[in-house]
């Protein structure tokens, strides 16, 4: 494996030094640049020079996507426009778009971040990475690209869609990584599969990077067995940075090390606010302390998961992500994650691995219905038992009930980017 950085092995000690010199300079440079900031820590009674440790930072507010969208599109830019050189936005699925924008050198410290990330998944300048994330305002494209670069791989910026020609290529340009949302993975694995006249796994991928959407450990055994590749997982957001804020390391596979030199971690009780210790389920919250243009306090993700120990490296890891609150279901009282749902499913070699999650109303009450496809060389199965086996096991595990539709094989649609597992008819008409 090539060089690490050194502060990925650095004692704890160190690390946690760095951080608080680290945390008190973004404290400075948002409480002086950013108004909001200002005005909220007068508000809450705070000044950046009260933060002597890094427990401090809990005496800070919390900054959530409102506030980005309240001061939309620049005004949390901590820098004039003319230190901005690149923007991103994410669409989110309601109203406006927020909007992210960074200098020269938060471009930089990001492309280290996700050359550090490639690095853990043990690829190296020799190696030939497709980047099918979607290149444009999302930062999944572009991220990966100059973090590619950064490390001397040779990059191959195929971007999202184009089903057909991504398989193409995989075949003729013989790429050693893919990085992809795993939902469009499957969707790739497909068409390579039918492409290649049977099993993919003879291609010449051998690590898969994935991210931008929540994934279970059921989907990674499927795409390493249908690829004959290692499965990664990356996280990021937008806000904080993009892809790279934490990244599996290949050889411990457990959850993905936070690169806490430049994202400080907290999990907090999403009800109350309440710091949690490490180890505890709750929201995941960053404070970005390297980051100029758009510096992040407290920024609260809605992604739900725990801090765990260094394993592979010194820094924290995250657990994989169970969900976000925001797509959490309350099905008759019951919390249910698409993700849970995903876990049973995959657990029926009869079905594929593309499912649909349709909740609706009647009355008072909202009933699911999962939608599932049987692949089709099982067309000979017994429908009706096997949908009476999933609902079973989805009742048994989860603890509701749900309808079963099965389908046949491609009937649902198919991903190019992040999966949208949830239609949601409570508020149309023919619900
Ligand atoms: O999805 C950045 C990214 C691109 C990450 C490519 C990884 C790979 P946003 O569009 O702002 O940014 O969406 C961020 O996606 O808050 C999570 O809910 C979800 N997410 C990202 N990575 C993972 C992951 C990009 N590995 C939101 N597992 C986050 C689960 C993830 N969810």
């Amino acid at each position: 494996m090539s060089k690490l950085d050194h502060i990925e092995t650095a004692s704890v000690d160190e690390l946690r030094s760095l951080q608080l010199e680290r945390l008190q300079k973004t404290l400075h440079h948002a409480y002086e640049n950013v108004p909001m900031y200002r005005r909220k820590f007068d508000e809450a009674g705070v000044h950046p020079s009260d933060c002597k440790t890094l427990e401090d930072l809990n005496k800070f507010p919390f900054t959530t996507k409102q506030d980005l969208r309240d001061n939309y599109p620049f005004g949390l830019f901590a820098v004039p426009m003319e230190k901005i050189v690149r923007l991103h936005a994410s669409s989110g699925t309601t109203g406006k778009p927020t909007v992210v924008g960074y200098t020269q050198h938060d471009i930089d410290v990001w492309a280290d971040v996700v050359a550090r990330s490639l690095r853990a998944a043990g690829l190296s300048s020799r190696d030939k990475i497709h980047v099918a994330y979607g290149y444009g305002l999302f930062t999944g494209g572009m991220g990966a690209h100059y973090g590619a670069e950064r490390l001397g791989a040779t990059v191959i910026p195929m971007s999202g869609g184009q089903t057909e020609k991504q398989a193409q290529l995989i075949q003729d340009f013989q790429p050693d990584a893919i990085m992809v949302t795993p939902s469009y993975c499957l969707n790739i694995i497909d068409e390579l599969e039918r492409q290649m006249g049977g099993s993919a796994s003879a291609c010449s991928l051998r690590v898969g990077v994935f991210g931008a959407e929540p994934w279970t450990n059921g989907m990674r055994a499927e795409i390493e067995q249908r690829l004959g590749i290692d499965a990664l997982d990356i996280y990021g957001l937008s806000e904080v940075m993009g892809p790279g804020v934490a990244m599996e390391c290949l050889e411990s596979k457990d959850g993905p090390t936070i690169w806490e030199d430049h994202f400080y971690p907290e999990i907090i009780n999403s009800e109350n606010g309440a710091v949690l210790a490490d180890g505890e389920l709750g929201e995941l919250v960053f404070t970005t302390i390297t980051k100029e243009g758009l510096p992040v306090i407290r920024y609260r993700t809605r992604d739900l998961t725990r801090l765990l120990p260094g394993s592979a490296r010194t820094m924290r890891r995250m657990d994989k992500i169970t969900g976000r609150s925001d797509d959490m279901l309350i099905i008759r009282g019951v919390n249910v994650f698409p993700s849970q749902v995903e876990e049973q499913i995959l657990k029926f070699p009869q079905l594929t691995p593309h499912y649909q999650l349709e909740v609706s109303r009647h009355g008072h009450l909202d009933s699911l219905m999962v939608k599932v496809e049987l692949r089709h060389d099982c067309a000979s199965a017994d429908l009706h038992s096997l949908g009476h086996q999933l609902r079973h096991r989805i009742k048994a595990m989860i603890g509701i009930s749900t309808q079963i539709d099965i389908v046949g094989e491609g009937q649902l649609p198919r991903s190019e980017g992040k999966a949208a597992r949830v239609l949601d008819l409570r508020n149309s008409a023919c619900a």
